[in-house]
């Protein structure tokens, strides 16, 4: 398993329409164990081949239930909508509000080449649909409002709330943050 690098928003194969898999060779194997290996290392919960610059349909998902490694995945029906905070491993450090379907039911092939059907509700619906845009050239921001610095807002809010408090300085409030943000512990959970 290697680590792949993943691409950014501006590159073009993340427009491009990804294309079906035929059959499972042992290149795509080893893309999908890459792409697992590249979105828990980042960390993120999801990961579309595009974005680590394979126009291929493949998608893996993990939201902390179980990992799944999907094939042409399509959602063939769909309910409900609600909106919910989305981020992108291909747009680091932003966050929006996106709205999607409430549940899905996502049919793909898994590994072994058999067609799976998936019911999924919550994050993991959501999650899906973000990853399914992805193959199709969609980026979340394409459909989020109120995109913003998810480090700034982190910022903002912690310092003030420490300042506020009386706890400590400003000044050294605002050393704690930009340590705390070096260090990269406010990477977004919704890194998809
Ligand atoms: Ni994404």
């Amino acid at each position: 398993m290697a680590i792949r690098e993943i691409v950014l928003i501006g590159n073009p194969v993340l427009r491009k329409k990804a294309k079906k898999i035929d059959r499972i060779i042992p290149l795509i194997k080893q893309l999908i164990d890459d792409m697992v290996a590249t979105m828990y290392k980042a960390p993120g919960i999801g990961l579309a081949a595009p974005q680590v610059g394979v126009s291929k349909r493949v998608i893996v998902v993990d939201v902390g239930e179980r990992l799944y490694k999907l094939i042409n995945p399509k959602i063939v029906s769909s309910e409900g909508l609600e909106t919910g905070t989305e981020g992108c491993l291909s747009v680091p450090g932003k966050v929006g509000e996106v709205e999607r379907a409430t549940n899905v039911v996502v049919k793909a092939m898994n590994t072994d080449g058999r067609y799976i059907k998936i019911e999924a509700g919550g994050f993991l619906a959501k999650c899906f649909q973000h990853e399914i845009d992805h193959l199709d050239g969609i980026l979340y921001v394409d459909k989020a409002t109120d995109i913003r610095d998810v480090f700034e807002e982190m910022e903002e809010e912690l310092e003030s709330v420490m300042y506020e408090d009386e706890i400590i300085e400003e000044e050294s409030a605002h050393r704690m943050v930009k340590t705390f943000h070096e260090q990269d512990q406010t990477k977004a959970i919704f890194e998809l």
